[in-house]
C-alpha cells in the first residue's frame, strides 16, 4: 500500500456519517479536532516541524540545512468540509502535500527553499459563513476585530469556538505561518468534469470565478393557516419561494451560477404562517461587474415581489470573494514541459484558500485531480486511486522544479 493510500484509510472514518456516508468535519468540532491531531503526528512522524497560529491553522515544515527561510514554498488544503460533504474536498490537498514529501525525500531529492504542507481552518464557512476564514486570518484580508463577532448556527462566538477546542486564538507573539512563504500550490480534487471529457489525471487551475453569499431576510407576519383567507396574509414563504425562482432563471439566462442552498423558517410550524423566512443565496460569475449584475437582479426581482406580498426584505452580503487569475508564470511552469504533453489549464467556479493567498500577493496555482462524476460538496464526489497517485506524483514533481 502507498504512503498516500495508508494515510487516507486513516482518516476516511473521521467525521463520516453512518447513515449517509457523508462527512461532518466543521471547523472547531471533535472530528475536525481529531483531523488536526492526525496531521500534527504525520508531520512529527516525518520530521517536519509544525507551526500552529492558535486559530487551528497549521504548517508542517521540511527544512532542509541551507535552505532559505526567506523564500518558502507552501502546499496544502483543508481537512473541513461543508455538511454532508464528501471525503476529497481539501483532504486530497493536505494528503497528498504529505505524500509529495515521502516521493521527494525517497526519490533523493533536496530543495534548496524549505517546503511546508499547510492546513487553513474553515476554508468551507460551513460554521461561521465567511468562506475561507482561516487564510483570510492569516492573510489579513479578514481582522481578528472583525471575526470574533461572527456566530455560528448555535449563536456560538469563534472565540468560544476557539475555547471549547482548546486552542489559545490569535496571539500578537506567535508565529506568523505565511512569513517568507513566496509560493504556494495547491491540490484539490476537481469540482466538475472537465479533465474527464479532456481525458487527463490532472490539470493546473488558471483562475477562480468572483463569488459571495448573500443572507436574504424577508419579515412578514405570522397568523393562523385556517383561518387567514388569502388574500389576507403577508406570507415571508411566498417571497423566497418566487425569489428561489428568479435567481435559478437569471443565473441560467446568463450562463452563471446562483443557489439558495440553506433557509430558516420562523417559527417553522405546518399550521402557521411564518413571521420570517431567512435564505442564503450563493452567487458566482466570470467577472466582478457580472456578478454585481447578478445579484442586483435578483435582488430587485426580489424587492418587487416582497411588495406585491406585504412583507419587508433585507440583503446583507456576508462573504465576497473577487476574481481570481493565478500567477501565468508559476501556471505554465506547471503545465507545461513533461514526457507526456502538456497538462490542461481551466478555470474554475469553486472558492480555495489558494484565492485568498493569490490576492494577498503570493505567487499561487493550483493543481486538479480528475473526478469521475464531477459531484463535489456531496458524498458521491470521488477520486479514483491512480488518479489520486497521479495527482501525488504531480505534485512532487511541481514541488520539485520549484525547489531545485
Ligand atoms: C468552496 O468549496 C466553495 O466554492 O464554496
Ligand atoms: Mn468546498
Ligand atoms: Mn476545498
Amino acid at each position: 500500500m502507498t504512503d498516500f493510500e495508508a494515510m487516507w484509510r486513516e482518516i476516511a472514518p473521521v467525521g463520516r456519517s453512518a447513515a449517509t456516508g457523508g462527512y461532518l468535519r466543521q471547523p472547531w468540532t471533535s472530528a475536525e479536532g481529531e483531523l488536526r491531531a492526525w496531521f500534527v503526528e504525520a508531520c512529527e512522524g516525518r520530521g517536519l516541524r509544525v507551526e500552529s497560529d492558535g486559530l487551528g491553522n497549521l504548517v508542517g515544515w521540511w527544512e532542509p540545512a541551507g535552505s532559505s527561510p526567506e523564500d518558502r514554498l507552501l502546499t496544502g488544503s483543508h481537512l473541513d468540509s461543508v455538511l454532508e460533504g464528501g471525503a476529497y474536498d481539501g483532504p486530497l490537498g493536505v494528503v497528498s502535500g504529505l505524500a509529495a514529501i515521502d516521493r521527494m525525500r525517497a526519490l533523493g531529492v533536496v530543495p534548496r527553499r524549505p517546503v511546508g504542507v499547510g492546513v487553513f481552518v474553515e476554508e468551507e464557512g460551513s460554521r461561521f459563513g465567511l468562506a475561507c476564514l482561516g487564510s483570510r486570518l492569516l492573510t489579513g484580508a479578514t481582522t481578528w476585530e472583525a471575526a470574533r463577532e461572527l456566530r455560528d448556527r448555535e449563536g456560538v462566538f469563534l472565540a468560544d469556538a476557539l475555547e471549547a477546542a482548546d486552542l489559545p486564538g490569535p496571539s500578537a507573539d506567535g508565529p506568523d505561518l505565511l512569513a517568507g512563504v513566496t509560493t504556494f500550490v495547491e491540490l484539490h480534487v476537481e469540482q466538475g468534469r472537465a479533465l474527464v471529457d479532456l481525458g487527463h489525471a490532472v490539470g493546473v487551475a488558471s483562475g477562480i470565478w468572483p463569488h459571495g453569499r448573500y443572507r436574504f431576510d424577508v419579515e412578514g407576519v405570522a397568523d393562523h393557516a385556517g383561518t387567514t383567507r388569502m388574500e389576507d396574509r403577508r406570507d415571508p414563504m411566498l417571497t423566497y419561494a418566487m425569489t428561489v425562482l428568479a435567481a435559478n432563471k437569471a443565473a441560467r439566462l446568463s450562463g452563471e451560477r446562483a443557489t439558495f442552498g440553506r433557509v430558516e423558517v420562523l417559527p417553522n410550524g405546518t399550521n402557521a404562517v411564518p413571521s420570517r423566512v431567512t435564505a442564503w443565496l450563493d452567487a458566482r460569475a466570470s467577472s466582478a461587474d457580472s456578478l454585481d449584475a447578478l445579484v442586483e437582479r435578483i435582488t430587485t426581482q426580489a424587492r418587487e415581489r416582497a411588495e406585491r406580498d406585504g412583507t419587508t426584505l433585507t440583503v446583507t452580503a456576508e462573504s465576497v470573494s473577487g476574481p481570481v487569475s493565478f500567477d501565468p508564470d508559476l501556471v505554465g511552469r506547471l503545465a507545461t514541459g513533461h514526457a507526456g504533453g502538456d497538462w490542461p489549464v481551466l478555470p474554475t467556479q469553486a472558492g480555495h484558500d489558494a484565492g485568498v493567498l493569490s490576492a494577498a500577493g503570493i505567487a499561487t496555482a493550483m493543481l486538479f485531480v480528475r473526478n469521475p462524476t464531477g459531484v463535489s460538496h456531496s458524498p458521491s464526489e470521488h477520486a479514483e486511486v491512480p488518479d489520486c497517485l497521479a495527482g501525488v506524483d504531480a505534485l512532487a514533481e511541481s514541488l520539485t522544479r520549484l525547489s531545485t
